[in-house]
């Protein structure tokens, strides 16, 4: 845990506005006092996801996730607190100040740093062994693969020679201890007193991070062999969750678009074809991290897997993960050759450019996924294939898209497109019974709960309200701990005549699940004229004491001064608070 003072912290969020920084990651529309969009943290068709700039915060109805722009950033960039200042400090051009570190925190960034220190030398030293004698057979397989020179370096492309302690003897020399060693993955110890290198005989792929800090590796087999690819293990540095190979280049394009691919090799070539805003992911199933990570630098992405089934399969996998991340999809599979690298060879860039532009909606690509599994000759089949393409249709905001995908998908399969149509408005008419029913349940959450959050909305409203309130409300009488809780942090404030806003209410808030309950109360600010707010002041504290003296009166029931507390009800129930009170 770092520490940094308060007033940095103050400063971090003052200067990262909350619907400038979500922005970036969701696109939000404005409606009356906030702006809503898609959940980035869960899958959601309906917008239920609300930032306030006013009270600089976000909320979702739909998941319950809620709190202030550095949580924004811990959750969505799986963060921790610290590091979330580190990145919004970043994207403000903001210098933090040196921070104190506890003991644990600082062992642990020392060992991250050794690891970053071993694995740049062991880049330079595999660089080295390519072009030295001994990388002559890696050099000729990269000859023969058309990797250019310039690529070579660009990519830091190496060879990790036959010995098997090369790299071990190296770093020992440069000064690293066994441990260190052994946790960078890159060498094991075999017995008592022998190391040996986990790669040898391999070209290497340098794998980096965002920040350009070598992570791991990727080491290939020269020629045919298995396995024909070793990564690099999970390291305190490496995370093939969370990496992309070739995102540190590909973010430099700049281009809000991405192309995903499955092979290191495929994605040199495309890059080496001038198409720099490529990726592959790690030799792991893709994942939700990894779409995180893409819509931080992208709004599209192009799917471009191989052409086999498998490449298919992946595909399928990854559109739910990347839509859940709000980003478009597009998909493209390679024809006449196994994969990009091959089409790339056999036809060159301009035809690749091409195909890039051919590549079609996620939509239009599980509908032909959904054609090749029925037999659109018998009757049934072909019905069921228009259910399940009604389906699909519904995740399909715009109507006019609707239309054209109708459209493509009449023309493949000869099917009516009323027949369709008819099925989407079964659908859809469903869809609406759901959403009017939980917009029911949403209005109804009056209640004492209601109460309990109409006052902690005023009394957050005005300092004129405070005044008046808390001579007449202590914050026990809310009974629930929360709210209580909430409460006795909103007077403590105003009685150290510290402003009282949302945000400084969050600060004193620790757990997420509390913000986020927090956050809830704000989402629908009730606005009250001069003329209301009294009556719906006296309204509201009545109904929460009432409630608190039924309680405590049943919860005493044989206690002698019973009589004492129904007396109190009863004076409560008679209470006129005027705002000539304060
Ligand atoms: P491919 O077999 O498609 O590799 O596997 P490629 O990059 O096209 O390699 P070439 O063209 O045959 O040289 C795709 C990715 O899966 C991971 C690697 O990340 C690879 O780039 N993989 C594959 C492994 O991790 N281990 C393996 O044994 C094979
Ligand atoms: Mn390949």
């Amino acid at each position: 845990m770092s520490y940094y003072p308060s007033e940095v912290i103050d400063d971090i969020r003052s200067g990262n506005d909350i619907v400038d920084v979500i922005g970036e990651y969701v696109t939000l529309k404005r409606s009356g006092s906030s702006y809503v969009g898609l959940c980035p943290f869960h899958n959601e068709k309906t917008p239920s996801f609300h930032v306030n700039r006013e009270g600089q915060f976000y909320h979702c109805f739909g998941c319950g996730a809620g709190g202030n722009v550095i949580g924004f950033i811990m959750e969505h960039e799986n963060l921790s607190f610290g590091d979330a200042i580190k990145y919004l400090a970043d994207r403000i051009n903001y210098t933090l100040p040196e921070v104190a570190f506890t003991k644990d925190a600082r062992q642990k960034r020392e060992l991250k740093q050794k690891l970053y220190d071993i694995h740049k030398i062991a880049a330079r030293f595999y660089y080295d062994c390519l072009m030295s004698d001994e990388g002559k057979n890696a050099v000729e397989y990269l000859d023969k693969r058309e990797v250019s020179i310039g690529i070579r370096r660009k990519f830091g492309l190496g060879y990790a020679p036959i010995s098997r302690g090369a790299l071990y003897s190296k770093l020992k020399e440069a000064g690293f201890d066994d441990d260190s060693i052994v946790k960078s993955g890159l060498a094991y110890k075999r017995d008592a007193n022998t190391f040996y290198d986990k790669f040898f005989n391999r070209l290497m792929f340098p794998i980096i991070d965002v920040y350009g800090n070598i992570i791991g590796f990727g080491g290939r087999i020269l020629g045919d062999g298995q396995p024909k690819y070793l990564n690099s293990p999970e390291t305190d540095i490496f995370n093939k969750s969370k990496n992309l190979y070739n995102l540190n280049l590909a973010k430099q394009a700049h281009k809000r678009e991405l192309i995903l691919v499955e092979g290191y090799m495929d994605a040199i070539a495309i890059y080496q074809a001038g198409f720099k805003n490529v990726v592959a992911s790690l030799g792991t199933a893709f994942n939700e991290n990894h779409s995180k990570v893409m819509k931080a630098y992208a709004d599209s992405v192009i799917l471009l897997f191989d052409s086999d089934e498998a490449g298919v399969k992946a595909v399928m996998r990854a559109i739910p993960v990347l839509k859940a991340a709000g980003l478009k999809i597009k998909v493209l599979q390679v024809t006449n050759a196994k994969d990009p690298d091959e089409f790339i060879k056999k036809f060159g860039a301009a035809a690749f450019g091409e195909l890039l532009n051919s590549a079609k909606s996620h939509i239009l690509f599980r509908a032909e996924q959904l054609q090749k599994q029925y037999n659109l000759d018998n009757l049934e089949e072909k019905i069921e294939f228009s259910k399940d393409i009604a389906k699909l249709m519904s995740e399909v905001d715009s109507s006019i898209e609707v239309d054209a995908y109708l459209r493509e998908v009449s023309r493949l399969t000869q099917i009516d497109i009323s027949a369709i149509r008819s099925e989407i408005n079964k659908l859809s008419n469903g869809v609406q019974d759901i959403k009017a029913v939980a917009s029911r349940r949403n209005t109804n959450k009056k209640g004492i709960d209601g109460a309990r959050e109409d006052i902690i909305n005023i009394v957050m409203a005005n300092r004129r309200y405070y005044d008046i309130i808390s001579r007449y409300l202590l914050p026990e009488e809310l009974l629930d701990p929360f709210y209580i809780k909430i409460l006795k942090i909103i007077y403590k404030l105003y009685e150290a005549d510290k402003t009282v806003n949302t945000q400084s209410v969050l600060d004193c808030i620790e757990t997420p699940e509390e913000q986020s309950k927090f956050t809830a109360i704000f989402v629908k600010r009730i606005k009250f004229n001069e003329n209301e707010i009294i009556k719906a002041i006296n309204d509201i504290v009545r109904s929460i004491k009432n409630a608190y003296y039924d309680k405590i009166i049943s919860d005493n029931y044989t206690n002698p001064n019973i009589s004492q507390l129904i007396e109190s009800k009863r004076k409560a129930n008679n209470l006129y608070i005027s705002l000539s009170d304060g």
